[in-house]
Parts: structure tokens; C-alpha cells; sequence
């Protein structure tokens, strides 16, 4: 299978590359810095150049694929206009190119609790970003599935996760949000549907199989 990832160098993005590599999947990583390429070679992803926020069609640098992740954004630190040029700008200008080159699946990497506002109003924008890009690709007709996962730690993964329409806040390592991400591209029964993701008891096929 051929996959494209936004957000190539991203945390979550490469720990995803080696897991799909493994699985002897195509991975192609979309990243804005030239000097981020050989450490996606060495993750087993191919780099493509492209920034985000300056092109409006990405169609030519996503090309052709069998399903694509958004796992870019904007980021702590950066302010409100990123957060609707990369967290939902980016987002929708992925499914517009999915759309363009006949790819069916796309996998959003959303968060948990967006519904509420909370922290200062760079936050806040954050969440409203993130909503709107959700809502753009519900309505956009490709199949989709949109993760929710909670406050995302560098801890090594468990394996073990918590699948559900709505959790109380919690945790979990980026290493399991990967492989969350890398089971739902394996299976492709899994379409239009959207859920909160935290640790957990349950292996993650397991509980994707009793969610869907
Ligand atoms: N932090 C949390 O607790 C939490 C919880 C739930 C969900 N999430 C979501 O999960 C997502 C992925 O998490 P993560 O930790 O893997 O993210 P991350 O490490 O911050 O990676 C985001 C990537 O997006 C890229 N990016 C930013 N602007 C871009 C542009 N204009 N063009 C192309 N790429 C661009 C960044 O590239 P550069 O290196 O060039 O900046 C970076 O590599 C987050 O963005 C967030 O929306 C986070």
C-alpha cells in the first residue's frame, strides 16, 4: 500500500514511517525543510518538499496513494493564524489533493475534548480549528477515520490502548498512536468513523474490532 503522510517529520509521523516500512507499505512524507529529508529516509519514508501554508493545491506533491494522514499542525509556541493555515488549512488542502489524485482513505490525527473550550484563546482557536477541519472531512466523501487521542507523552508505547465515542481526559504515548494509525491503514473495513483514544487494557486490533 501506498501511503502519504502530512507532517513527514512530525513526532507521531516518524514513528509511524518504520512501522509502515516494516509492514513493507510505501510511505511518503510531506515536510517544508529540505534538511528533515535524510531523517525520513532513515525512518523508511520518501521526503517530498512541499510547505503547507504556501501552496493551495498539493496535489502534485501528495501524487498517488492508497490513503493519506494528516499528522502536521501548527504546534505549541505558534500563534492563531497557523492554526487555521496548517491545522485546518493543511488539513483540508490534504482531502481537496485526495480527492484530485482518486484517493479514497484519509486518517486525521484530531484530539480529544475540542467540543470544550478550555486553556488561553490561542487554545481555544486551536480547537476550533481542529473542529472545523473534522467537520470538513465528514462532509468531505472520502472514507474516513479521525483519531481523538489525548494528551500525547514521548513514553514508550504499550501496545495497550482505549477505544471509545467519548472518554474523560487521559493519556497516551505518540508510539501507540502510530501503531493505532498503522492497523487502521492495514484494515480497511474500519471507514467513517471517528473516536477518542487513550492507554488502555485492550490490544489495539482488539479494540479497534469491538469499537467499529
Ligand atoms: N500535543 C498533544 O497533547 C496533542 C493531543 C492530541 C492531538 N494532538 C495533535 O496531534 C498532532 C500530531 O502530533 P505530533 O506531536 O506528532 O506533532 P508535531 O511533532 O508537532 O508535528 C507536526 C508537524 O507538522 C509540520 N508542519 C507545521 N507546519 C507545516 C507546514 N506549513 N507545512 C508542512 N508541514 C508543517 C511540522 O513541521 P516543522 O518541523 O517544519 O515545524 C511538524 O513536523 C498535533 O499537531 C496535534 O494537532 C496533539
Amino acid at each position: 500500500m501506498k501511503v502519504v503522510i502530512a507532517g513527514g517529520h512530525g513526532k507521531i509521523a516518524m514513528l509511524l514511517h518504520p512501522i509502515l516500512e516494516e509492514k513493507g507499505h510505501t510511505v511518503k512524507g510531506l515536510i517544508r525543510k529540505e534538511e528533515q529529508a535524510d531523517d525520513l529516509r532513515k525512518a523508511g519514508a520518501e521526503p517530498v518538499v512541499v510547505d503547507l501554508e504556501k501552496e493551495d493545491d498539493i496535489s502534485e506533491y501528495v501524487g498517488e496513494a492508497d490513503a493519506v494522514v494528516f499528522a502536521a499542525g501548527a504546534g505549541p509556541g505558534s500563534g492563531k493564524e497557523r492554526k487555521w493555515s496548517v491545522d485546518r488549512d493543511g488539513a483540508t488542502k490534504l482531502m481537496e489533493a485526495a480527492k484530485k489524485n482518486d484517493i479514497e482513505r484519509y486518517v486525521m490525527i484530531s484530539a480529544m475534548g475540542l467540543e470544550t473550550p478550555r486553556g488561553d484563546d490561542v487554545f481555544q482557536v486551536y480547537q476550533q480549528a481542529k473542529l472545523q477541519a473534522d467537520k470538513a472531512l465528514r462532509n468531505s466523501g472520502l472514507n474516513y477515520v479521525i483519531i481523538k487521542p489525548g494528551r500525547l507523552t514521548n513514553d514508550e508505547g504499550t501496545g495497550k490502548v482505549k477505544i471509545a465515542e467519548k472518554l474523560d481526559r487521559g493519556e497516551i504515548p505518540r508510539e501507540d498512536v502510530a501503531r493505532v494509525i498503522a492497523e487502521i491503514l492495514e484494515d480497511d473495513t474500519i471507514e467513517d468513523v471517528e473516536f477518542d483514544l487513550l492507554s488502555g487494557d485492550d490490544e489495539i486490533k482488539v479494540a479497534l474490532q469491538e469499537f467499529v
